[in-house]
């Protein structure tokens, strides 16, 4: 009897190289499997803490037991330790004996206030819950049971507002790539701007910069509010109404952003927009296409494959964008000198210039 099915891979191939070998003697653990299933709870462990204000009560208490924090959320004591001890198995919480304080993660990412707060997106990201429950059928039929383009307002208002500090971190951190505060005067359209980080990047990097921002009626009036807040309304045009219809000047603007809009709009209308943007723009001017981008061979990248998921689970046209599909949408349109940034992890923007034909690549 061999000990192995392939005695000679033993040599190099041994458990301290390269783990137990599947479909070997023993079988696969299962822990990929309740990894997943787990997931789902742990999902949920994070919306009720989100829900039930945790993070928010431990940054502003100075000491934390979750006694006190009991008395503060006005619930009960012992269901509460064991989401704090759930939070901790999660990396959200440290523990110290009774004492429970945030980790880095939660202070940045889960408070309202952090400094890059994801606290509203966590409930909002995966789209409409129900559709994950009907992935199979939608699957089978092609048919999303509550597609997030019957009722756009009500769901891009809370989206947008729930994204608004990643991408305005995102806009800022590719201007100071790009050097937009050594470029005066930029003029900038937004094109299903949301709370308008993108053009907000720009207004404020770029001395005296002037931005178009659009949206459609029901979410323009948040980047009306936001621009006001932030005093810029005098550089700012709002044009509302459906990217795919509005006037665009032509060869009028130094930068046209579509960001986090083509991974709804299916390859014919993200081609049409792409067009649109080349029109508008000034020889010379870049276009910024923002998203969550696949390797070509879609699997490379988990988070890419995964986004594109969201989409077929709750659009009607959308799904995942490949690099190459990019790319080639670009050229198609005569973009060239194109290129793939990530201002922010996983977070990628195709920059790439309206060119004379003869120079695109
Ligand atoms: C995922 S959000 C991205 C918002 C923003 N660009 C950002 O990156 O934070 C998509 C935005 O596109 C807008 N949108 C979708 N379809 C549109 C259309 N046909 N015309 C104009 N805006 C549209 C939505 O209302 C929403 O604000």
């Amino acid at each position: 009897m061999t000990d192995s099915p392939y005695p000679e891979l033993k040599k190099t191939h041994t458990m301290a190289h390269t783990g137990r070998p599947w479909r070997d003697r023993k079988p696969p653990p299962s822990a990929g499997v309740w990894g997943v299933i787990q997931g789902f709870g742990n999902y949920w462990t994070l919306v009720a803490a989100i829900d039930l204000g945790v993070f928010d009560a431990m940054e502003s208490n100075q000491v934390n037991t979750a006694a006190l924090l009991a008395k503060e959320l006005d619930v009960g004591l012992e269901p509460l330790r064991h989401l704090l001890d759930a939070l901790v198995s999660l990396g959200y919480c440290d523990q110290v004996n009774d004492f429970y304080e945030l980790t880095e993660t939660s202070e940045r990412y889960l408070t309202t206030n952090g400094p890059a707060s994801m606290a509203a997106l966590v409930r909002g990201a995966p789209g409409p819950h129900q559709n994950w429950t009907q992935l199979a059928s939608t699957i089978r039929t092609g048919i999303v049971r509550e597609p997030v383009e019957n009722d756009m307002a009500a769901f891009y208002g809370p989206l947008v507002e729930a994204t608004y500090p990643t991408q305005l971190r995102a806009s800022t951190r590719l201007g100071l790539r790009l050097g937009w505060t050594r470029r005066p005067n930029l003029k900038v359209l937004d094109l299903g701007a949301g709370m308008a980080p993108w053009a907000i990047g720009v207004l404020q990097s770029s001395p005296g910069s002037t931005a178009v921002i659009n949206d459609i009626p029901g979410v323009i009036e948040l980047a009306q509010k936001t621009i006001n807040r932030l005093d810029l309304s005098a550089r700012v045009e709002f044009r509302p109404g459906s990217f795919h219809e509005i006037d665009i000047e032509k060869d009028q603007y130094d930068i046209v952003v579509l960001g986090n809009v083509c991974r709804t709009e299916g390859d014919h209308l993200s081609q049409s927009l792409i067009a649109r943007a080349h029109e508008g723009l000034k020889q010379g001017g870049s276009i910024l296409v923002v998203d969550y981008f696949a390797d070509n061979t879609r699997k490379f990248n988990p988070f890419g494959v995964q986004m594109g998921l969201t989409m077929l689970a709750n659009t009607k046209r959308g799904g995942m964008l490949t690099n190459e599909q990019v790319v080639g949408w670009l050229k198609r349109a005569g973009f060239g000198a194109i290129r793939l940034m990530e201002p922010i992890g996983v977070h990628f923007v195709y920059v790439a210039d309206k060119t004379p034909r003869a120079f695109t690549n």
